[in-house]
């Protein structure tokens, strides 16, 4: 697959000048790709400032969250709409710190993908097993679960992306090796292809968990990793372009 992503999730960091700077170095720093895509997903404070920075350049502007309705009373939360019209391509959806510390269910998490799909945004679906289910063995189970609770209701896999993101490996500086990573996106390749046929060759999976300009080239190496999602590493421009090289060199 040449149709590999880059993504980074700079999360709560950022203040509008920080993420201007960083939005700016990495622009600047990569080039107009033939095939792969990068993606930037700051703050909602800041995507219309990256926005201004990224826009008619190569480089696609993701947001964090979305919200499953279309507007109202709904303290804090952020529409499709709101963020369509600040510039973003991509959600991000079921980050399992959203999961963790927000409580996001498989069913908001399905909710989420319905209404950003049916809004016209591309979805970045996370899915991804703790600690304790890879020791006990029940990952694929886990794993399995959360992709088909997510995609339930979805017709075709067009601009979906799916991030897999084991829960340990997340910040820890413990990344998954290349084998266990590729064996979970073989797994999740094969539980879409039950529903969607053929057409799961298409799909991009993305590794995400602790991931480097160190460790990439061997994640990438294997047939069924189609790019990174990338937090802690995408918020220093050398390492995140560091990663975007790499990925470039072995495609
Ligand atoms: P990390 O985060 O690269 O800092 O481990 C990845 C993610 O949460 O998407």
């Amino acid at each position: 697959m040449t149709n590999w992503m880059v993504a980074g999730n700079w999360k709560m960091n950022t203040t509008s000048s920080e993420a201007i700077a960083l939005a700016q170095s990495v622009r600047d720093a990569t080039p107009r790709l033939s095939e792969g895509e990068i993606v930037l997903a700051p703050p909602f404070t800041v995507l219309s400032s990256v926005n201004e920075i990224v826009k008619g350049s190569h480089i696609k502007l993701a947001a964090q969250n979305i919200f499953y309705e279309d507007k109202g009373a709904y303290t804090g939360e952020i529409s499709p709409a709101m963020l369509k019209d600040v510039g973003c391509t991509y959600v991000i959806i079921g980050h399992s710190e959203r999961r963790k510390y927000f409580h996001e269910t498989d069913e908001t998490v399905n909710l989420k993908v319905k209404k950003g799909l049916g809004s016209g945004l591309k979805c970045i679906i996370c899915v991804g097993e703790t600690e304790e289910e890879r020791e006990k063995g029940v990952m694929e189970f886990v794993v399995g679960i959360q992709i088909k609770k997510a995609m339930s209701g979805i017709e075709a896999l067009d601009n979906v992306v799916i991030a897999y993101e084991p829960v340990w490996a997340i910040g820890t500086g413990k990344n998954a090796t290349s084998a266990e990573a590729e064996e979970m996106h073989h797994f999740i390749r094969n539980v879409l292809g039950e529903t969607y046929g053929d057409v799961v060759n298409k799909v991009r999976i993305l590794y995400g968990g602790s991931v480097t300009p160190e460790n990439i080239g061997e994640l990438i190496g294997m047939k069924n990793i189609n790019g990174a999602l990338v937090g802690g590493a995408s918020l220093k421009s050398e390492t995140f372009i560091g990663i975007i090289k790499r990925m470039t060199e072995k495609r």
